[in-house]
């Protein structure tokens, strides 16, 4: 999986599945492991990806859908059996697709054989595997701290009389990395991951597993409401510096690192961190003082970006400014916890979304659909799921919109699951039309022009590793750079604005319209006066 000096994590595109809503292929309207090797071959041939990342499918109780973990080791009933991975796994491998796993250090369920132990008496050997602490002499807990989905992120425990730490519910206990054994143990399950051959790691709220070992309260927010791109209501009320992101963080991924890197003579294995931290400077340190971190921390800067060429510029510009020597930058317009693109900024805007992620310099990641257009599904209340939203109702921070049925056909339930049984959450009432089988059919489908990238991606040293410069004398309205790798030279010129704006760029000569946003477009071009029309996209290959 090497071309050269590069690495697949960073040639390469990663697609990010939700095994419950990607193909459901026992007839429980749920998606499994097995359903998704029945689709190896759209990935590996209709997409042409690289890596599938995958959301946790560890046994659960399921109160975060899987990201509270009561074996680190196994896999839910409901997505299938050790026996389905190893078959996804192999069958991956196959295709030279690699496999990028889940990781939730930070907390485990309150079902975890481990939790159950720690909870169990104040004297049990795990007891200090969770965050125990005295309430306050008033009774209250230990700190103001608060957990992200509502409330303390203290739950008071009658049988033992103290109160435990949860950044997230109170089903997800926060294991405390303090404590050499459960650190041990947890470095257990990874290797146990990495000799059943899978080739990374994306680790869930990464930055969260270190917190101030004196507990102290966090500060109020003066600023509160304008750091992120939504409000997360009461949460905002608090600078987060004590329950998340403590310089301790970075020991721990200097020896995940180092394990990776003991793992890697075969193939690089790779660490892909969650990391909500805004401020460049600080996100950045999760690379790693001599880049012996994470291969990416996750730059989540696009996605809530105001949609406009000088906004989207000012990220890219901020991320390059900010990477460290020889760091390598990623992208990411979507996931399992935020809207989709294509309902943040409108369907018709996704292809030009689509093709800024597949021709930036750095790895890209694409969610589940959003190689569709697929859009966030309204959820009637009666068939809400998420926690996030029942528990911080109003803020429209539930997040079963954008985690409903990959959407394959026209049969019943868009081929996600059989005709007569539920799914888990409702299929878009516009999958007649947005889904893969159709959309194939069609040269001017969003899938069309993602197919038509990832293809020129592979195919263009220049997109896939070269470098990134942006080109100031472009309209307001649009963003244009240009991608360099050995005297190949590749242009990109986006247009935000909904109608016409003319490039006079007479240095750069001319070229060919190799990819736009209009499947029509196509030939030889001068960049003297180039026209591209509201909302187009293309990709121009240079003449030397
Ligand atoms: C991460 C996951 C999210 C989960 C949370 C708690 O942010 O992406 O889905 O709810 O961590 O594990």
């Amino acid at each position: 999986m090497r071309q050269g000096q590069i690495a697949w994590w960073q040639s390469g595109v990663v697609y990010q599945i939700y095994p419950r809503s990607f193909r459901d292929s026992n007839g429980d309207g749920t998606g499994d492991l097995v359903g998704v090797r029945e689709k190896i071959e759209y990935l590996s041939e209709t997409l042409g990806v690289d890596a599938m990342w995958l959301s946790p499918f560890y046994p659960s109780p399921m109160a975060d859908f899987g990201y509270d973990v009561a074996d680190y080791t196994g896999v839910d009933p409901l997505f299938g059996t050790l026996a389905d991975i190893d078959a996804l796994i192999a069958a991956a491998h196959e295709r030279g697709i690699a496999v990028i796993i889940d990781f939730v250090p930070n907390h485990s369920s309150d079902q975890h054989p481990w939790f159950r132990a720690s909870r169990s008496s104040r004297a049990d050997p795990k007891r200090d595997w969770y965050v125990w602490r005295d309430p306050k002499q008033d009774g209250s807990p230990p700190n103001n701290w608060l957990a992200n989905f509502g409330g303390s992120a203290w739950q008071w425990d009658d049988a033992t009389g103290q109160y435990y730490l949860h950044s997230f519910l109170p089903e997800q206990p926060d294991l405390n990395w303090r404590n050499p054994e459960l650190k041990a143990a947890m470095f257990d399950t990874l290797r146990f991951w990495l000799d059943r051959g899978v080739d990374g790691f994306r680790i869930d709220v990464a930055h969260a597993i270190m917190k101030d070992p004196d507990l102290r309260d966090n500060p109020p927010n003066p600023d509160a409401g304008h750091g992120l791109h939504k409000s997360l209501g009461a949460y905002d009320a608090q600078l987060h510096i004590h329950d998340k992101g403590h310089p301790d963080v970075h020991g721990v991924y200097r020896e995940v690192r180092a394990l990776l890197d003991a793992y890697s003579a075969e193939r690089p294995r790779v660490a892909i961190g969650e990391i909500h931290i805004f401020d460049w400077a600080e996100w950045a340190r999760y690379y790693g003082a001599a880049l012996d971190e994470m291969h990416l921390p996750f730059n989540f800067g696009l996605l809530g970006v105001h949609w406009s060429a000088q906004t989207v510029r000012r990220v890219v510009d901020g991320l390059e400014a900010a990477l460290p020597a020889g760091a390598w930058p990623n992208y990411v317009l979507g996931n399992h916890d935020e809207p989709r693109i294509a309902s943040r900024i409108g369907r018709d805007n996704a292809p030009l979304a689509m093709m800024l992620l597949l021709t930036l310099r750095g790895t890209p990641t694409i969610y589940y659909g959003d190689e569709l257009g697929m859009r966030d599904v309204p959820i009637p209340p009666e068939r809400e799921q998420d926690p996030w939203g029942k528990r911080v109702p109003g803020l429209g921070l539930g997040r079963d919109p954008e985690r409903t049925p990959m959407q394959w056909d026209t049969s019943s339930h868009a081929g996600f699951c059989a005709p007569d049984v539920e799914p888990w959450l409702p299929v878009s009432d516009d999958a007649a039309r947005v889904n893969v089988a159709v959309e194939l059919a069609d040269p001017g489908s969003m899938l069309a022009l993602t197919r038509r990238l990832l293809a020129l991606r592979r195919a263009t040293p220049a997109l896939a590793h070269g470098g990134y410069r942006p080109i100031d004398e472009a309209p307001a309205d649009c963003f244009v750079y240009l991608r360099e790798s050995d005297g190949q030279r590749v242009l990109i010129a986006l247009n935000f604005a909904a109608d016409e704006r003319v490039l006079a760029l007479p240095s750069l000569g001319h070229g060919a319209v190799v990819v736009s946003t209009r499947p029509e477009r196509g030939g030889r071009i001068s960049l003297d006066n180039f026209s591209l029309q509201g909302g187009e996209g293309c990709v121009i290959v240079l003449e030397d």
